[in-house]
């Protein structure tokens, strides 16, 4: 591939006309639209326990969340329209309402004022809260923040994470970005960076020259990476220890606005990438703010060559090494980035590489589908 095949990019509304062919303007600081129309993850669903009230800011709106006593989720506005108190410091009380804990207002699952024990108890239209489509699927809690209809069959398939055993998929992680939620899609999408930042671990430098592949079905777009006589990663020696070479997959496909699958694995050189073993890198990015970013993220592995003792060990060492590589290794460099970005005064010129060709095509599909919405 060229250095420029795929290059032209689209940011900020801005036609490449206008710019010159091999940088790309960023903004200098974050972006504050939003894809509303859109699926997001809130959180696993083994973190909302029965008769909890859970807050998560999402798309700057805060909302309160927890299980309705008889199946589902409740998920409303956050903030009490009295005072402004948040409802996750009230009390869940039978029949799925919550009481504020300043007045004592109380709110129904829906976000309808239900009770007002002051005065006449008269409930004023301005008393009710705005609530959202929450749906649990594939082991987690997703929210529709847009005012179209909210289609479940639209969240993109995680089913690798609801048809394996136990041991096979890691423990849920999270990490507070606080960065644009972009510039973490741009770092997963870029799978040159696992060369250098995740050296040893994820990737090794007998990859750096194998050609960047992508391609696009509907809004999704894949970005590959497979390289031949390659030197297996330590996460991957420990799932295929008789493979110390062979042919290193890397394939991650990005949903719109921002879930991610990537399926990375080893085979021997000259067979299919079914018959080798590895896993797929699941992540979820949701905006909190313009500025952070909730990060879920697990892993399920395929093909496992390996037996449940091993898997046992495994399942933690895993864990343990993809938090580093992203806790450690990308989260710095990108709030770095963020920071960076911030402290221009205007946009800046990125020069483009040809690794860049997937974060550049997915972000003119985004830009796309935030002019749709009127963004
Ligand atoms: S702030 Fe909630 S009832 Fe007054
Ligand atoms: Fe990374």
């Amino acid at each position: 591939m060229s250095p420029d095949a795929d290059a032209a990019p689209v940011l900020q509304g801005i036609e490449p006309s206008q710019y010159p062919r091999l940088t790309v303007p960023r903004r200098a600081g974050p972006d504050p639209r939003f894809l509303r129309n859109s699926w997001y993850v809130v959180m696993f669903s083994s973190e909302l326990e029965a008769g909890q009230l859970m807050h998560r800011t999402i798309l700057n709106e805060p909302i309160v969340f927890y299980r309705k006593e008889k199946g589902g989720i409740a998920a409303y506005t956050d903030r009490c329209p009295h005072r402004s108190v948040p409802l996750s410091m009230g009390k869940l009380c039978p029949g799925d309402r919550v009481q504020c804990i300043y007045h004592g207002l109380e709110f129904g699952p829906d976000g309808q004022c239900v009770n007002n024990p002051h005065g006449t108890g008269n409930i004023i239209d301005a008393l009710h809260l705005r609530s959202f489509p929450v749906v649990e699927k594939h082991t987690l809690i997703w929210i529709w923040m847009g005012d179209k209809p909210a289609d479940p069959d639209n969240i993109p398939d995680y089913s690798c994470l609801d048809d394996r055993p136990e041991l096979h998929v890691t423990r849920p992680g999270y990490l507070n970005v606080k960065a644009h939620y972009t510039l973490v899609v741009d770092n997963l999408l870029d799978l040159s960076h696992i060369n250098y930042t995740h050296a040893g671990i994820l990737g090794n430098a007998d990859a750096v020259k194998a050609e960047v592949d992508i391609t696009q079905e509907g809004d999704v777009v894949t970005a590959s990476r497979n390289s031949t006589d390659t030197e297996t990663p330590g996460i991957l020696k420990m799932m295929a220890p008789d493979l110390p070479r062979g042919s290193l997959w890397n394939s991650i496909s990005w949903y719109a606005p921002s879930n991610l699958l990537l399926q990375f694995g080893m085979s021997a050189d000259g067979e299919s990438k079914e018959s080798g073993t590895g896993y797929y890198a699941i992540h979820f990015l949701t905006p909190e703010t313009e500025r952070t970013t909730h990060y879920h993220y697990t892993a399920s592995r395929y093909n496992v060559l390996t037996d449940d003792e091993a898997n046992r060990e495994m399942r933690d060492l895993i864990y343990k090494m993809r938090t580093f590589a992203f806790a450690d290794q990308d989260v710095p460099i990108i709030e770095a980035q963020q920071i960076a970005l911030d402290q221009a005064s205007e946009e800046v010129e990125q020069a483009l590489l040809n690794v860049d060709a997937g974060p550049n095509r997915y972000l003119r599909v985004l830009d796309k589908l935030l002019r749709e919405e009127g963004s």
